[in-house]
């Protein structure tokens, strides 16, 4: 039997878009095993997953047999999953680094942490939750020619940082989130991104939360995605006027996060919660039971 934990992660952090996110202690865990046929999964948490060869753990472990030309083994699963689905918590990467980490460690492959990476971003279209997922931390990742270049960053007093994650009842799809971004952005925009990101990367690794306040504003996604996201606005005056040093919408949404000194309580619409989830530094593990 092996065992697979993977961390819920939140993409973007406000200006990175498509590249910077960060790992938290949230878990989906996935226990497989091989048996003589077909696909058999045991659902241990309480979301609903497919149970059946549409369940994106399973699409993705057939994935990573094509490629190394295996055949298939009949599979048994036990998911017990913790991140909210469809929420900008990373729960489809969290499926494809669990599959990947798991077909690696079944097929007897051996790929290396790096190669799996490669596909994973490959698989997911842009690298900013498999990164973080495969490494913990805060990380980042960029696409050149098809090959994937990543960093975690070591960033200083990040455990002075707490990170309120406020979670709406609703869900939202990424790809319907992506379908309201624009296919063209001024070089105003770009511009302030482009030194937004580099402000966050430089705040973090620093230390410096003075600089935070700054880094985390965007014009790339969070306006366009605010129409499908009534509260946001309010939610992040209320955070900021709190005293939290940043806030940022989680991946594509509806999650947001506040970054504070303290855990604060913010006032919420109904049907939001708020937890305080701490960073996780170790990324995705593979253990044999
Ligand atoms: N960077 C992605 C987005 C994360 O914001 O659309 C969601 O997968």
């Amino acid at each position: 039997m092996i065992k697979v934990t993977t961390p819920a992660t939140s993409a973007n952090l406000g200006p990175g878009f498509d590249c910077m996110g960060m790992a938290f202690c949230l878990y989906n865990t996935l226990q497989v095993e091989e048996i003589a046929q077909g696909v058999k999964i045991d659902n241990w948490g309480d979301q609903t997953i497919p149970q059946d060869e549409s369940n994106l753990i399973y699409v993705t472990i057939k994935n990573f047999y094509e490629r190394i030309g295996k055949k298939l083994p009949g599979l048994h699963f036990v998911q017990d999953d913790h991140i909210p689905m469809i929420r900008g918590l990373g729960s489809s990467a969290a499926c494809i680094v669990s599959g990947l980490l798991a077909a690696n460690a079944l097929s007897g492959a051996e790929m290396t942490r790096d190669e799996l990476l490669q596909i994973a971003a490959e698989i997911e279209g842009h690298p900013d939750n498999a990164v973080p997922a495969f490494l913990g931390g805060i990380a980042v990742g960029a696409m050149q020619n098809e090959k994937l270049y990543f960093a975690k960053l070591n960033v200083a007093r990040l455990c002075e940082l707490k990170f309120c994650v406020m979670v709406p009842a609703f869900t939202l799809a990424t790809e319907r989130a992506r379908q309201v971004l624009p296919e063209k952005y001024t070089r105003v925009d770009a511009i302030f991104n482009i030194s937004r990101a580099a402000l966050l990367t430089a705040a973090l690794t620093n230390g410096d939360f003075d600089l935070m306040k700054a880094a985390f504003d965007d014009k790339i996604h969070q306006p366009y995605r605010g129409k499908l996201i009534p509260c946001m606005e309010s939610i992040f005056k209320e955070a900021l006027s709190h005293g939290a040093l940043g806030v940022f919408l989680s991946g594509a949404g509806p999650t947001l996060v506040a970054v504070t000194l303290s855990e604060t309580r913010f006032s919420l619409p109904t049907g939001w919660t708020q937890v305080y989830l701490k960073p996780d530094m170790r990324g995705a593990r593979v253990e044999f039971c």
